[in-house]
């Protein structure tokens, strides 16, 4: 049961939060997340990571690879041929209806999608400069095996018997699907805003600072309506980094996450964070870095919510982040000293968006 005291700081924090929760007209409502799209110069090496992550190639040739999880339909990884950069991301929509709407109120036109199913789609730009695509009708791509997590005895309920539990360390995990990325904006206002009016997206959890009517983070997840979507697709924060920050793909279970981490630390790929179960979202978590230092998440037994939840408003603070696991650390908060992170935020400060010094103190403390 939440405490008096807790409910009683949400009630002020949703009173302070000057961003609204939900669009109640938006030019669609976004079903899932279906692909990212990064750009690598060495293809062979960047899909290294991604099959050791847990993926499996769909195609490749000289100028890009596409890699799969096991129940995705489409592509969920487009690695392009290039100077490393994280190009964007796509979102699944319902109807031809819907690509014609986005198509004329952002201005542009729908066109064959890329994705090697076919398919239609729409290429926008959001606030910060992300490619957003909207896409439809791509043919699915047959589901591939998910091993079931062991059967686990616990009390009064044993439902492994005569049986051991051993886990493969081996082999890389198997990535069931895409579940969420997270950006680092400019505005987080305004971001939200845009991604609300052509997406639909609803605010699952804001996290905010005292005293600042500007949310943190905010976690959004699909409107299915009665039907339960993961409780974060896009989160957007509003800290020191801008751009890609984490995206997260789904595995079958705790011993999963474990033994997919054991195999890229025998690999000696670079760990960030976890394992751990997080707040917002109650997802277990285990953080890794790419070798351009993209970094990306499993998680598993992540909360569903249909469109009935209503948003939650929470204070943001180290302990804010998981309910167990190893202590925050500078590399998961975004606080390793680097040129770039300098350069951020000299840059940002002599600019007019969210970031002022007062903020960029108070961001401090709380972090
Ligand atoms: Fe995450």
């Amino acid at each position: 049961m939440t405490s008096p005291t807790l409910n009683s700081q949400s009630a002020m924090l949703a009173q302070q939060c000057a961003v609204p929760s939900r669009c109640t007209a938006p030019v669609c409502r976004a079903q899932k997340l279906v692909a990212l799209r990064f750009r690598r110069p060495d293809l062979k090496k960047a899909a290294r990571f991604f099959i050791d992550f847990g993926l499996s190639v769909v195609s490749e040739d000289e100028d890009r690879v596409l890699l799969r999880g096991a129940s995705d339909e489409t592509a969920c990884v487009i690695i392009e041929h290039g100077a490393p950069a994280y190009v964007g991301f796509s979102l699944a929509v319902a109807s031809a209806d819907d690509l014609a709407r986005l198509a004329a109120a952002n201005n542009t036109e729908v066109i064959d999608a890329d994705h090697g199913r076919g398919g239609r789609r729409v290429q926008l730009i959001d606030p910060d400069g992300i490619q957003v695509e909207a896409i439809w009708n791509y043919s699915r791509l047959p589901d591939l095996n998910v091993p079931d997590a062991p059967p686990e005895n616990r009390v009064k309920q044993t439902p492994r018997i005569n049986t051991a539990v051993r886990i493969a360390l081996d082999r890389p995990c198997i990535i069931n699907k895409l579940g969420h990325t997270v950006l680092g904006v400019r505005r987080i206002a305004e971001s939200i805003a845009w991604y609300q009016q052509n997406f639909g997206l609803i605010v699952s959890d804001f996290q905010l600072m005292e005293n600042d009517a500007l949310p943190v983070v905010a976690f959004m997840r699909c409107d299915l309506g009665n039907q339960p979507a993961d409780h974060h697709t896009l989160a957007i924060a509003s800290g020191v980094e801008t751009g890609h920050m984490h995206t997260a793909f789904e595995l079958n279970g705790l011993d999963s996450v474990a033994a997919g981490g054991e195999f890229l630390r025998r690999r000696k790929y670079h760990h960030t964070w976890g394992i751990g179960r997080h707040i917002l979202g109650s997802q277990l978590f285990d953080y890794w870095r790419d070798p351009h230092g993209d970094m990306f998440e499993h998680y598993s037994d992540g909360d569903l919510f249909d469109s009935n939840v209503p948003t939650g408003y929470h204070p943001i603070h180290p302990e804010s982040m998981h309910q167990w696991g190893p202590p925050l650390n500078a590399d998961m908060a975004g606080k390793k000293p680097s040129i770039n992170l300098i350069r951020t935020i000299v840059t940002r400060l002599r600019s007019n968006d969210d970031l002022s010094f007062k903020r960029l103190i108070n961001l401090i403390r709380s972090a």
